[in-house]
């Protein structure tokens, strides 16, 4: 949106958030800069919407401080804070029309002229493709259009900071990956916004993210680009949770390291020979039939996937998973099979980095 845009960027500055005496954000350290797209990915009850909040001012930190612009906005009431915020459910108000429902924050803040309203109301409505439906009622909505008044709604004040709490979660499948490409299409049209976007969808994360942070527990795991994170994760956890993965257990030799009976060669520079560590291989990089890194074992599963098929594969008592181009003739479980893979496609993480 043009004029008038406060600058975005968030910073957590060892921010804790405990409720009850539990700590449910642990000393979160996180810069969000103007206009980045960072996601919060991670597993139920991880803090993302606690981190969210705290953004916006519905929480109260335990310790620690947050800023928006620079501007450190820890002890400012939520409406102070210039942020625009999307949540699961639209949280439309029923009894009003979508105009009105759009305007209720800038009336409620007084953060514009009576005059200006009507102006800002038609933009945000234009942006999120809504113009058509200003005089409908909420119920007289889809979903999925429900959830673009929700969006227009939050970026009627011009918010330097959008806050997106799985906001497509409660669409389907289809809506919601055109639901993806309109919000990559708004963040160019908003390129000072902050955003940030809570999801466990990581294709979600993958598509509109321009970093990644990883929560487990209370607690920031990693953070990254979404191909640092999916290429060369740093832990078993970013490893599972972005992406599909092998974890192959493994005992680390001079440059090579042994799953079960078979040598294979990766690149061991970040272990210590003798250690146990988890080789990460991706499934879509495992090919079939002979190759380096050859693995063999019994097919013990296969799962036709449209395009690809998913072979579980027992080797040495493991599971490995590849994925391949659909094969013309599917395997028979039983079949004994070479699975293989290029070391440099393999990352060898060591034990404990990033855990506990
Ligand atoms: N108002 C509250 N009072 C007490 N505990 C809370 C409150 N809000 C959240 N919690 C707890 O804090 C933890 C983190 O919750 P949070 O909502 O941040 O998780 P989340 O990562 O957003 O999970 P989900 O993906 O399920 O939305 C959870 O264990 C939750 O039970
Ligand atoms: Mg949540």
């Amino acid at each position: 949106m043009t004029g008038g845009t406060p600058t975005g960027g968030i910073r957590f500055d060892e921010v804790s958030v405990v409720y009850g005496g539990n700590t449910v954000l642990d000393s979160l350290d996180l810069t969000v800069e103007p206009g980045e797209v960072m996601a919060l990915l991670g597993p139920s009850g991880s803090g993302k919407t606690t981190a969210l909040r705290a953004v916006a001012g519905f929480v109260r930190p335990a310790a620690g401080r947050v800023f928006i612009g620079g501007r450190d906005v820890t002890a400012l009431p939520p409406h102070r804070r210039g942020i625009g915020m999307v949540v699961q459910q639209y949280a439309l108000f029923p009894h009003m029309r979508v105009a009105d429902n759009v305007a209720f924050g800038l009336k409620a803040q007084k953060l514009v002229a009576k005059g200006e309203i009507a102006g800002r109301v038609a933009e945000a409505l234009e942006m999120t493709g809504m113009a058509a439906y200003a005089r409908r009622y909420p119920r007289e909505l889809s979903g999925g259009q429900q959830q673009r008044v929700a969006i227009a709604r939050a970026l009627a004040i011009r918010p330097g900071v959008l806050l997106l709490d799985e906001p497509l979660s409660a669409l389907d499948a289809q809506l919601r990956s055109g639901m993806l490409t309109e919000l990559a299409r708004l963040h160019r049209e908003l390129p000072d916004v902050s955003i940030l976007y809570v999801t466990h969808d990581q294709v979600e994360a993958l598509t509109l993210a321009d970093r990644i942070a990883v929560m487990d527990r209370a607690r920031l795991r990693d953070c990254g680009t979404p191909q640092e994170l999916y290429r060369r994760p740093r832990t078993e956890f970013t490893a599972s949770f972005v992406g599909n993965a092998n974890l192959l257990p493994v005992r680390v030799g001079p440059g090579y390291v042994s799953f079960g009976g078979t040598a294979l060669s990766v690149a061991t520079d970040s272990v210590a020979v003798g250690a146990s560590a988890t080789l990460c291989v991706r499934p879509h990089l495992v090919g079939l039939g002979d190759g380096p890194n050859a693995l063999r074992g019994r097919i013990a599963e296969v799962q036709w996937r449209g395009s690809t098929h998913r072979l579980y594969v027992e080797v040495d008592g493991h599971a490995v998973k590849a994925d391949v181009r659909e094969l013309r003739e599917t395997p028979a479980l039983g079949d004994e099979v070479t699975l293989h893979f290029a070391s440099e496609d393999a990352v060898l993480l060591g034990a404990g980095v990033g855990d506990g």
